[in-house]
């Protein structure tokens, strides 16, 4: 492992590309092995023992594709399996949740913050309990709202039917009056202009793909290995359906995605 090893980037499917646009856009000279485990997408549904398996079986993949940092790109995965990846796997890992709540925290005035995530991701708990820890004084509020990935995956991010389901969604939390609200999936980022218009110009979003793409900066700075290349290269794997992949990826990557390979994880 050097400075020109890849960074490792995963998630359950196409979502963590919106965490990969990001990080390209702050560091383009990085080479990207991205990981899109889309023959067991969605995670967000799923029990913490089954998603940490297949994050394990990711890691270790990317491990052997010799990277020099994995990013956790799926905020479920992140909620449950982090600290699993911490300690088996010999390379830094780094969660969205972390760097997330950092950025509402240094955000929020009132003090109130909202976090939107998937169902495992609110249910698990773990950005009430990262913003509690970074500062106790902050409130938080959460919802679930697992019929937004259906809808982004759909390509609907700005219909009639998706802006009802956001204000069915967010009307309890618009009630306590929170001036932030993290977006904690990865296909949120997608929703954002619908998302705002329901609450309005006075709550801040986070977008948690730009606040890791920051740390992440700062991890390979302070570390002295980041790559000296003029233009980094991406290559991208899934687990199943790699035409798909390219075909919707482009939409969630901002820019053409080509050459998918399909692979099959050791168990
Ligand atoms: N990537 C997931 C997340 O950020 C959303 C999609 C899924 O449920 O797998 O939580």
């Amino acid at each position: 492992m050097n400075r020109k090893s890849a960074i490792g980037i995963f998630d359950s499917g196409l979502g963590g590309l919106t965490v990969m646009s990001a990080v390209t856009k702050l560091l383009p000279k990085e080479n990207i092995i991205y990981f899109g485990d889309t023959a067991h997408v969605p995670y967000g549904s799923k029990s913490n023992k089954v998603v940490t398996g297949f994050a394990l079986a990711i890691s270790k993949f990317l491990v052997k594709h010799d990277v020099k940092l994995i990013i956790v790109a799926c905020n479920t995965a992140s909620a449950f399996s982090l600290a699993d990846l911490k300690k088996k796997i010999k390379v830094p890992v780094i969660g969205v949740i972390t760097a997330g709540s950092a950025m509402a925290v240094k955000n929020t005035k009132n003090k109130r913050v909202a976090v939107i995530g998937t169902e495992g991701t609110i249910k698990s708990g773990a950005y009430l309990k990262e913003i509690k820890k970074q500062n106790k004084s902050v409130k938080v509020f959460s919802q679930a709202c697992p019929l937004f990935v259906p809808l982004v995956e759909e390509g609907w991010f700005d219909a009639k039917i998706t802006k009802d389901i956001i204000k069915e969604y967010l009307t309890e939390i618009l009630k306590k009056k929170t001036d932030t609200i993290i977006l904690g999936c990865t296909h949120y980022p997608l929703l954002k202009k619908s998302i705002q218009k329901v609450i309005g110009g006075n709550v801040e979003i986070i977008d948690s793909a730009i606040a890791i793409a920051n740390e992440v900066k700062n991890l390979l700075h302070d570390k002295n290995i980041e790559n000296d290349a003029k233009q980094g290269r991406h290559v991208f794997y899934v687990s199943d359906c790699p035409e798909k992949f390219e075909k919707l990826g482009s939409i969630f990557f901002g820019k053409k995605i080509k050459n998918v390979k399909k692979v099959e994880l050791e168990k």
